[in-house]
């Protein structure tokens, strides 16, 4: 049977009875933001948020997150609570706010300086920094208060998302046992040689152990994940089962592989889609000529450059297509804050003037490299109108771009050229599957892309539109509620709404429950991680 909202809608009603749903993410799904003066809202660039925002607007509940937009705090009431989607309110966003040093310590420090690289495995050094490593137990803990909040006077599941909050699980179950705890991890997980260089490697994984359970994108992230626990602490396992228990609590370890809405496309596209097309040909200077699109952050994991390199060495190798195709990449800026991500973009930035200079002529570029961020709406026109999307990671848990240019391909038509190191290179074989860190492969599956035949192209993406269509989000979210949802007590007595102000008594309750958490990392500190 096939998932819908509608069923997915159902799912929540029935395995959520009455407990509440609150999802922790440190990126928030709508943005606010001032342009000339006036507050707007955007949706931000990156899989997750575009994942997780019709799973909550099904099920409704509270989504908390880092409100990380100049306009937030205005946009939102003196809690930090404002209802989203802006245009059409579904559920609340919880937003919390973080000085300076723990946006530092936290996000840019131990989460995308320490965590990214480690798990990934890109050849980019990871950071290990203690100053770092306390900002981020700080931040899990300021999460755990404001989830508390969320989850005050009644039964609750938390749903956290990925590498930012390994800590708080443990966190939430050391205050309120009661509370059903999932986290899904979105990024790979390496083999247990990798992690366990990282100091801090035993509290991590204690952190992690306080799910009731914890998903990955395939099974392999699994096998990786209870190899790591298995050499690092004291627990039983279950294998047949995939259970580690540890202190007497248990995690059903399982993989949940990530999709998307495919229904979206076709609402991004819209009745006018062909005429933006028009004018995206002309604002680039396209003419009529085929072209390939990569959709990206600009992110060292997403082989940005090695693209580069396939097109330089695609015109070397065939002559012929001079003048006979471009090649556009959008390159969202992302945590442009950090060096090696500023780096990469000016690398970015050479390699495609380079290859212009060489390759080009008076009449024809063949780059075109967008370093501007793109609306849902305009990223998908480009997916409709291209003959090829090039998905090139170096390594990926999954790779959403992929779903979504499958997802808006109803033609039929188009080639995904796409890397054998992404999760979605497994459920989408009928992609030209290629070794990015190979100049050739990946040229030869670009060539493969401007020349494949119209009923071979035809064959392929109806397979993986199949695919894509069966295995969407809603599917990911009501399996995953299913498996959970089983934990989730019947409520006593209906959840009361949360009040406006603290009441002494919730005050008194509050304030207990962080001695329990400051009570409990103190332990964990005094036990050396
Ligand atoms: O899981 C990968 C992730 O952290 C997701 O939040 C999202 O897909 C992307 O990277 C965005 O990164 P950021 O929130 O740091 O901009």
């Amino acid at each position: 049977m096939s998932w819908s909202k509608e069923r997915l809608e159902t799912v929540a009603r029935t395995r959520l009875g009455g407990a509440k749903l609150i999802v922790v993410a440190n990126r928030e799904p709508y943005i606010h933001r001032y342009r000339d003066g006036e507050v707007e809202w955007v949706r931000p660039a990156g899989g997750l948020t575009a994942a997780l925002d019709p799973v909550m607007q099904a099920c409704g509940g509270t989504w908390v997150a880092h409100g990380s937009g100049d306009a937030d705090v205005e946009a939102a009431d003196a809690a930090g609570r404002v209802r989203v989607p802006p245009d059409d309110p579904r559920y609340t966003l919880r937003r919390l706010w973080l000085d300076r040093a723990d946006e530092e310590g936290y996000y840019y420090g131990f989460s995308n300086s320490t965590l990214w690289p480690l798990c990934h495995q890109v050849y980019q050094r990871p950071v290990f920094d203690l100053k770092d490593w306390e900002a981020y137990r700080r931040v899990n803990e300021t999460f755990a208060e404001a989830v508390l909040q969320e989850a005050e006077g009644g039964p609750g599941l938390v749903f956290v998302q990925d590498y930012h909050f390994a800590l708080l699980p443990r966190l939430l179950k050391a205050a309120r046992p009661d509370l059903v705890v999932a986290q899904f991890w979105h990024i790979p997980w390496p083999n247990p040689e990798t992690f366990l260089v990282c100091p801090w490697a035993r509290e991590l994984l204690d952190g992690m152990l306080g799910n009731d359970l914890l998903g990955f994108q395939t099974q392999y992230h699994c096998n990786n994940f209870f190899e790591t626990v298995d050499r690092a602490l004291e627990c039983r396992f279950d294998r047949d089962q995939f259970t580690v228990s540890r202190a007497g609590h248990e995690t059903s370890v399982r993989p949940f592989p990530i999709s998307v809405d495919p229904g979206l496309a076709k609402e991004y596209l819209g009745d006018d889609w062909g005429r933006r097309a028009v004018a995206v040909r002309k604002k680039y200077r396209l003419a009529d000529r085929p072209l390939l699109v990569g959709v990206d952050r600009v992110d060292y994991t997403k082989g940005i450059p090695e693209r580069l390199r396939a097109v330089d060495r695609l015109l070397e190798l065939h002559p012929e297509l001079k003048e006979k195709f471009h090649f556009l990449q959008v390159g969202a800026p992302s945590r442009t804050h950090l060096p090696a991500y500023r780096d990469l973009a000016d690398e970015v930035q050479a390699l495609a003037e380079k290859v212009n200079w060489r390759h080009g002529t008076d009449r024809w570029k063949p780059v075109v490299f967008l370093n501007e961020h793109h609306t849902p709406e305009d990223v998908t026109v480009l997916y409709r109108m291209a003959a090829g999307c090039v998905v090139s990671s170096l390594h990926d848990g999954m790779n959403l771009v992929a779903k979504e240019f499958v997802a808006a391909r109803d033609d039929e038509r188009g080639v995904l050229v796409l890397s054998r190191f992404t999760g979605a290179s497994k459920e989408l074989p009928d992609a030209v599957l290629v070794n990015p860190f190979d100049a050739d492969d990946l040229a030869n599956g670009l060539y493969l892309a401007l020349t494949m035949p119209a009923e071979e192209q035809e064959r392929r993406v109806r397979r993986m539109r199949a695919q894509v269509e069966n295995n969407n989000i809603f599917r990911w979210a009501g399996t995953l509620l299913s498996e959970v949802g089983k934990r989730v007590p019947e409520p006593a007595v209906p959840a009361p709404a949360p009040a406006p102000e603290e009441s002494p008594a919730a005050r008194t309750d509050r304030i207990e429950r962080m001695i329990a958490i400051e009570n409990y990392m103190t332990a964990m500190r005094l036990a050396g991680g």
